[in-house]
């Protein structure tokens, strides 16, 4: 293996630069060299739009946000029919893509993307593309991964958020409504939430009736917590029926803002007290990644360059362990779980070139 692309497509994440930071950390100590293409999978079509990458390249981008080669969730590539769903790329630009990677000499493709980047990927393989994938995603909604980077971060920002919201809602005795981000799932939500000491969580996988919300809430007054945050996915469901009216001069529905914005009205109509939200947004995916994205970050980007490395085309790299579970204390005593000279995280770092001493 003598050059591998990489390419991160659709949104961008906190722990992008490190993935490629591993990546081309990797890469240049097995001797092979490492093309960043630009602009997500549009980066394959010609003119290619490309520039490779040395280790001088990644100094001081571990801890930027965003992403070196600039993305796209846009573009001929990107299924129009949805989350996972397969669209066939069309033979052109297949055949395209073919191209630029033959003119480029790359002998792997490292694809960084979510749910509609993956399914992308691995219509490439089975066109025969040598790909290998390293999953992304804010929302850490991926089956087959127990995390992904960008999640720490995120539920970082929805924690502070709360933190502010806590203290001018507890001076206003007020009901604080925080939209976080979540399309399809509730992760942020519920670790953002459960972290930064939500009474109230609205996720798109659990139905929830407003008029309980707001009965809990009026207990909560009565009970002297004169404050209450409550956080919302943004793909929470609106609940079947039973919002209160809200009509325009004309007549017609009004709709003022997302699930945020009217969630917290029903409840104030609901509650009587003074309701406010807040929608957090893309503040979520921007800035500065946590130390745990950066190191999942490289080490996705290190284990996909020895994956292309062994061949192992069509393969995504992964994180396991989902559960807390419990154990005998006596397992837990008179020894220490210590870092193994083999152990991954070793042959991460010193897959990045980082001198262990030795
Ligand atoms: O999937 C990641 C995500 O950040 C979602 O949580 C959010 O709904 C979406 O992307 C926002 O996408 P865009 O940047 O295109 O508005």
């Amino acid at each position: 293996m003598k050059r591998i692309g990489v390419l991160n497509s659709g949104g961008d994440c906190p722990g992008l630069n490190a993935v490629i930071h591993g990546v081309v950390g990797a890469a240049s100590q097995m001797g092979i060299e490492v093309v960043g293409i630009k602009y997500g999978f549009e980066g394959l079509l010609a003119p290619a739009s490309y520039r490779v990458l040395t280790p001088a390249d990644t100094i001081g981008i571990l801890q930027q946000g965003g992403t070196i080669l600039g993305t796209t969730n846009k573009g001929h590539f990107i299924s129009k029919l949805g989350m996972g769903t397969p669209e066939e790329i069309s033979k052109g630009i297949i055949e395209n893509a073919r191209g630029t990677m033959q003119q480029l000499s790359l002998d792997a493709l490292v694809v960084i993307g979510g749910d509609g980047s993956l399914t992308t990927a691995l219509q490439l393989y089975r066109a025969g593309f040598p790909v290998v994938g390293v999953p992304k995603t804010i929302d850490n909604d991926l089956l087959a991964t127990a995390r992904t980077f960008g999640f720490d971060s995120a539920c970082a920002m929805v924690v502070d958020a709360l933190d502010r919201l806590q203290t001018t809602a507890q001076s206003h005795e007020r009901v604080m409504v925080l939209e976080v981000m979540g399309r399809h799932a509730g992760w942020i939500a519920m670790w953002g939430g459960i972290a930064g000491g939500a009474n109230v969580i609205l996720i798109p996988e659990l139905e929830y009736d407003l008029d309980k919300v707001a009965d809990f809430i009026k207990q909560r007054d009565a009970d002297g917590y004169k404050s209450t945050l409550v956080v919302v996915a943004e793909g929470a469901h609106l609940p079947e029926g039973g919002l209160s009216t809200r009509s325009g001069s004309a007549g017609a529905e009004v709709r003022l803002g997302g699930i945020g914005e009217i969630i917290a009205q029903e409840l104030e109509v609901r509650t009587g007290k003074d309701t406010r939200a807040c929608v957090l947004g893309h503040l979520q995916r921007g800035g500065q990644p946590t130390a745990l994205d950066r190191i999942i970050g490289a080490r996705f980007g290190v284990k996909a360059v020895k994956l292309a490395a062994e061949g192992g085309f069509g393969r995504m790299v992964s994180y396991d362990a989902y559960r807390v579970v419990s154990v005998p204390i006596e397992e837990a005593v008179h020894q220490l779980r210590r870092v193994q000279d083999n152990g991954e995280i070793v042959e991460t770092a010193r897959a990045i070139g980082i001198h262990l001493g030795q």
